[in-house]
């Protein structure tokens, strides 16, 4: 079985960021071993270089091999550019050999905008990364800041994928196992064919929507199958399945 941790939107910088939350968060994960942890994105407020240089200290505090991608967030202020300078590489990939999983990551932010879009040349990549991961046969894995499906209770629906259709097609037509966003702080897995799309919560800000919780998704990958569980700051922990 591969354990895989789930979290996003950390917002570094949000007048509402809470460090006690987040901290309390990495101690959770670190004891439960996984094999590598997921941020996708939104990890500063504002793309500026002090949140950077903040929030990289925290995700080292992590034991795991992570993949970070931008959010919009990451993208205010040039901070596209720091992004690349403090953590790495926006697209990225993560091989775990052991179990044949490879995570691919991209990123959907437009600087200064909050809608997203993947774009042609990124659009390349994908498809080099996803040929290369069926010719090997591996559990694919994709993260994604903004929502390729529209997420319920989040009110209306704005900042989305400008090429959302082009990109969902591509996915399912490859039979993606797993799709794992953020961007609206809402809990949520859609199944459409035979691809999961997750979306987590916000991890460690109160940018909350209703009457719910910081949090970060458990997802347990048993072959094909994935168990998907949320972890709520509140020490709730139930599963999240699809309607
Ligand atoms: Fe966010
Ligand atoms: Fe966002």
């Amino acid at each position: 079985m591969t354990k895989i941790v789930h979290m996003s939107d950390i917002h570094v910088g949000f007048a509402e960021f809470r460090e006690d939350i987040l901290l309390k968060a990495i101690n959770q994960i670190n004891k439960l071993h996984p094999d590598a942890v997921v941020i996708s994105g939104d990890i500063t407020d504002h793309g500026y270089y002090r949140e950077f240089v903040k929030v990289k200290e925290y995700i080292d505090l992590i034991d795991s091999p992570t993949i970070v991608i931008p959010g919009n967030h990451d993208a205010r202020n040039i901070g596209d550019e720091v992004f690349e300078e403090i953590i790495g590489s926006r697209d990225s990939t993560l091989e775990l050999k052991e179990s044949n999983i490879k995570i691919i990551g991209l990123d959907s932010s437009v600087p200064d905008l909050g809608h997203g879009k993947i774009g042609r040349l990124q659009r390349k990549f994908l498809e080099t990364e996803i040929r290369d991961a069926k010719e090997r046969d591996m559990f694919i894995i994709i993260t994604v800041h903004h929502h390729i499906i529209p997420v319920p209770n989040t009110g209306r629906e704005r900042n989305v994928l400008s090429d959302a259709g082009d990109i969902l097609l591509l996915l399912l037509e490859n039979n993606i196992n797993l799709v794992l966003s953020g961007h609206k702080h809402v809990p949520h897995v859609w199944k459409m064919n035979n691809t999961l799309f997750v979306t987590a919560g916000t991890v460690s800000s109160m940018k909350l929507r209703g009457n719910t919780h910081p949090s970060f998704n458990v997802l347990d990958i048993n072959d094909d199958n994935v168990k998907i569980t949320l972890y709520n700051y509140d020490g709730t922990i139930h599963e999240l399945t699809p309607p």
